[in-house]
C-alpha cells in the first residue's frame, strides 16, 4: 500500500518537551521548538462536550487545579483550569491546549506531529476518530502528521475514513503480539511503535524487513538504549530529547 513520504526524525519529543515544561501543553511544543526538535507526540481525548483537547489522563488531577474525569467538563470549564501550575510556577496560567490551537501551532512552527488517539477506559473510540481525523487532516500536511493508537478500532475506523496514501497510521503496541503484522496490514499502518525496553532483536528486524519505520517510546536513557539504533529502529520518542544532543543525524535522509 502507498504511504505518504515522510522523514521522519531520530527523536520525538514526548508529550512536547515534556521535561521542560508542562505536558502537551502549547509551551511544551514551543519549547520543543526552541531546542531544534522537529517532531512531538502528543495525546488527544474528547472533552464531556465533544471538544478534542491535548490531554493524556483519563481525569485532570495530575496535571491541572481541577478534580475529577475530563469528561466531566466542556470546554468553557476546562478553560478554567491552571494546566502549569503542578509543573512549575513559570508555567503557572498555562490553559489546556484545544486540539485546534495545538495545529495552529504546529503549522506556525511547521513541526511534525504523532497524534496518540488516546482511548482511555470507557472512551469511545469512533467518536474521538471522528472529531480528530479532519481536523488534523485540514490543518497538516501529509509529511507532517503519524496518527496513531493502542486501539484497533480505532485505526479502522480511520482506515476507512481516510486515503491511507495520504495519512500514516501508526499502530501502538506494549509488547509486540505474535499477529503484530496481521494487525499492522489490517489497518494498513504506515509505522509500528514500541514500548522500547520489550522490544527484542529478532523483533525489530522482522519489522523493518517488513518496510515499517519502528518508533520507539518511551526513551529517556539514552545509553541504555543505544545498541537498538543498530537494529533498524527508526525514532526514539523521549521527554527530553536534549539527552541525545551528541546523537548524529536529526533526520534520516
Ligand atoms: O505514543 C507513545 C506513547 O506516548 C504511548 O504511551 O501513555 O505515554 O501515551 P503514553
Ligand atoms: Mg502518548
Amino acid at each position: 500500500m502507498k504511504h505518504p513520504t515522510i522523514s521522519l526524525p531520530r527523536l520525538i519529543a514526548h508529550r512536547g518537551l515534556s521535561r521542560q515544561a508542562p505536558e502537551n501543553s502549547l509551551s511544551a511544543v514551543r519549547a520543543a521548538h526552541q531546542a531544534g526538535i522537529a517532531w512531538v507526540e502528543l495525546d488527544v481525548q474528547l472533552l464531556g462536550d465533544g471538544t478534542p483537547v491535548i490531554w493524556h489522563d483519563l481525569g485532570v488531577s495530575r496535571c491541572s487545579d481541577g478534580r475529577g474525569s475530563l469528561r466531566r467538563y466542556d470546554w468553557p470549564q476546562a478553560c478554567t483550569l491552571d494546566t502549569g501550575s503542578w509543573f512549575g510556577d513559570h508555567f503557572s496560567g498555562e490553559r489546556m491546549a484545544s486540539l485546534e490551537a495545538m495545529l495552529a501551532l504546529l503549522v506556525e512552527l511547521d513541526m511534525g506531529v504523532n497524534l496518540e488517539l488516546k482511548v482511555n477506559k470507557g472512551r469511545d473510540p469512533i467518536a474521538l476518530v471522528d472529531s480528530v481525523l479532519p481536523r488534523a487532516m485540514q490543518a497538516l500536511s501529509p509529511q507532517r502528521l503519524i496518527l496513531s493508537s493502542f486501539n484497533q478500532g480505532a485505526l479502522a475506523h480511520a482506515r476507512d475514513h481516510a486515503d491511507t496514501s495520504r495519512l500514516a497510521l501508526g499502530a501502538l503496541f506494549g509488547s509486540l503480539p505474535g499477529d503484530w503484522h496481521v494487525q499492522c496490514q489490517a489497518v494498513d499502518a504506515f509505522s509500528v511503535h514500541v514500548h522500547w525496553p520489550r522490544l527484542k532483536r529478532p523483533q525489530a528486524k522482522a519489522i523493518s524487513e517488513a518496510g515499517y519505520p519502528l518508533i520507539c517510546y518511551t526513551v529517556n536513557d539514552p545509553s541504555a538504549f543505544a545498541p537498538r539504533w543498530g537494529w533498524g529502529v527508526t525514532s526514539a520518542i523521549s521527554d527530553d530529547p536534549t539527552l541525545f544532543k551528541n546523537f548524529p543525524p536529526h533526520h534520516l535522509s
